[in-house]
């Protein structure tokens, strides 16, 4: 009997730290990040949007998607654009998933994948709303991988070093969403 509690109290024990482990695994990336999981003002989408100027054909990129609300409007506002949600961390992407699963078009995936490492090449757009850190890492890469034309709308964090050639106020501000910075590659 005794031995039966002891394997039993064991088995509670695994239980508990496999599910704190998991939790710390989920968790852990959205916390700890140059640009945590925080959403743009819903009310921001429409002009996000207008600024990108999706065509059929377009690639478009949301590098570090959070809950996917706007490459979500993207893939059902364009459905002849190819519209790819990325981010790294696994709660986002799934909520992302989610969220999207009641999108009719077949033009919207999500990628959990590193914004600083992965492939854009193929790009036409681009969105972000990131911190000054990640725009800073970026910068680089889209100086030498992005094709001619394509165009970067990044909300509230300009790029250092680049100058946009727009900027253009919200008209609905809060304090995640008040101005969107347009970049041409
Ligand atoms: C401020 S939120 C932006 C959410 C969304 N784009 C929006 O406008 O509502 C930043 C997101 O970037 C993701 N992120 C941060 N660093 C990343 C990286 N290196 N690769 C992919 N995603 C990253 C975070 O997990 C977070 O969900």
């Amino acid at each position: 009997m005794e031995t039966f509690a002891i394997l039993f109290y064991l088995l509670i024990l695994f239980l508990l730290c496999a599910t704190l482990l998991f939790l710390l695994y989920c968790i852990l990336p959205i916390v700890i990040t140059r640009a945590p999981f925080i959403n743009i003002n819903p009310r921001a989408v429409p002009e996000i949007l207008k600024a990108l100027d999706l065509k059929g054909g377009s690639v478009f990129y949301d590098l570090g998607c959070g809950d996917g609300r706007v490459v979500r409007a993207a893939a059902e506002a364009q459905p002849g654009a190819r519209c790819i949600g990325v981010d790294k961390a696994h709660v986002p992407v799934w909520l992302a998933r989610w969220r999207a699963r009641n999108v009719k078009t077949k033009n919207l995936t999500f990628l959990r994948e590193n914004i600083f490492t992965m492939d854009l090449s193929d790009a036409t757009q681009i969105y972000t709303f990131l911190y000054p850190k990640p725009m800073q890492i970026l910068l680089p890469r889209f100086e030498n991988i992005l094709r001619p034309g394509t165009r970067v709308v990044d909300g509230d964090f300009p790029i250092h070093g680049r100058t946009p050639v727009r900027i253009i106020p919200l008209q609905h501000q809060d304090k995640f969403g008040r101005t969107l910075y347009v970049y041409e590659f």
